[in-house]
């Protein structure tokens, strides 16, 4: 078969069967042309329309302590950068964050963080907590990354409806490639299980170009994503941040991002899929084309300005200077441009 007829053929499959062959899949991913891309994107688009129309959800996303006790390679705030100015918000500077994002219209607040002993499983229930007990209509995601399964649960009691952990990869030789030996894959994995187990809604996902990553490293990520079938999952292209061990790699491709979130629309028709902050930090309209590709959700930065530029996990990030109404505006006319409208809803999974 000629490549594209091959393409054309996988992905009607894929659309079909919801699920390829990791031979397949590594076939569909090798040589895509333009043309592959946009036929990807059509069906993509067909298969979230039953379920999502043409609404965007959005998350307000509270960046709330770059300290972090993990080391991975890539990322611009791990234990070992020096270089980083660290800081953490207070209670206070939270709940002020969620108030302005709920007056924007935003019904979910994602509390992200590296993971920092100052915010211990009981500080954080009590912010959860605080946040649900003010808005008892909006959900609450932590994205704190990996802890015990008493603190997920005693999180989860609190109120918190939603975990956001990429697995980042799912080959064993890959995830050596990108963290230290402290850290484990077979860890990672079972706290997304223990989460899914509690009761979570659970967002997982990779980035995409990161070191050592081959499609044969992508197919494993999509099986794995099969497995779990979390609610959301979220991609985006590795970016390199100059002051890691990775600060001179290429960053990922952005035509391959925009192909990966049309292959996991079609393989996951409900599943919560973001144009992320990284996409549109390679490309001018890297989210409006994410949308376009099959995402459906935009994650806004509600941060405070002041600390918007150290929480920097790659260098060149964008949205660090603009208030939240700025972006929570330039992304509605972003989305609007190309057909999209963004909607006041929690944004729960179909
Ligand atoms: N500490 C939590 C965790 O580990 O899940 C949440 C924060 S962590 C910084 C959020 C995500 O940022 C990671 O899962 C990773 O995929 C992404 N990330 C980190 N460094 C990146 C980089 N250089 N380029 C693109 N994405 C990056
Ligand atoms: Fe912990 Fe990046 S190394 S958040």
């Amino acid at each position: 078969m000629e490549t594209e007829q091959c393409h054309k053929y996988l992905l009607d499959k894929l659309k079909a069967e919801q699920i390829l062959s990791k031979e397949e899949i590594i076939q569909l991913l090798t040589d895509v042309s333009d043309q592959d891309r946009e036929y990807a994107a059509k069906l993509a688009r067909k298969a979230r329309e039953p379920y999502y129309g043409k609404d965007i959800y959005t998350r307000g996303l509270i960046e709330f302590t770059n300290y972090c006790r993990n080391d991975c390679y890539y990322c611009g705030i791990r234990k070992s950068n020096d270089k980083a100015v660290r800081y953490r918000l207070t209670k206070q500077e939270i709940e002020a964050c969620a108030d302005a994002g709920f007056r924007l219209g935003f019904r979910t607040f994602v509390l992200q963080g590296g993971e920092d002993a100052y915010f211990t499983a009981e500080r954080i229930a009590d912010l959860v907590l605080t946040l649900k007990q003010k808005y008892p209509e909006c959900a609450v995601t932590l994205s704190v990354g990996e802890q015990s399964y008493e603190t997920y649960r005693m999180w989860r009691e609190a109120g918190a409806d939603r975990y956001l952990l990429r697995h980042e990869t799912a080959d064993v030789c890959h995830y050596r490639k990108l963290h230290p030996q402290k850290q484990s894959l077979t860890r990672r994995k079972k706290c997304l299980f223990a989460l899914k187990e509690l009761g979570y809604q659970v967002g997982s996902g990779f980035m995409v170009g990161s070191f050592g990553q081959t499609f044969q490293c992508l197919a494993e990520d999509l099986f794995f994503l099969k497995e779990l079938s979390p609610q959301m999952i979220g991609i985006g292209p590795f970016i390199p941040h100059r002051d890691t061990p990775f600060g001179r790699m290429e960053a990922g491709s952005v035509e391959l991002t925009l192909f990966l979130l049309s292959v996991l629309r079609l393989m996951f028709p409900k599943v919560l899929l973001p144009a992320t902050t990284a996409l549109g930090t390679l490309h001018p309209r890297g989210r409006e084309l994410g949308i376009l590709a099959g995402a459906n959700v935009v994650m806004p930065n509600l941060s405070p300005v002041g600390v918007r530029d150290k929480y920097e996990l790659y260098n060149n990030k964008i949205c660090t200077g603009e208030e939240a109404a700025e972006c929570r505006n330039c992304l509605e006319l972003r989305m609007e441009a190309i057909g999209y409208r963004i909607v006041q809803d929690r944004g729960d999974a179909k």
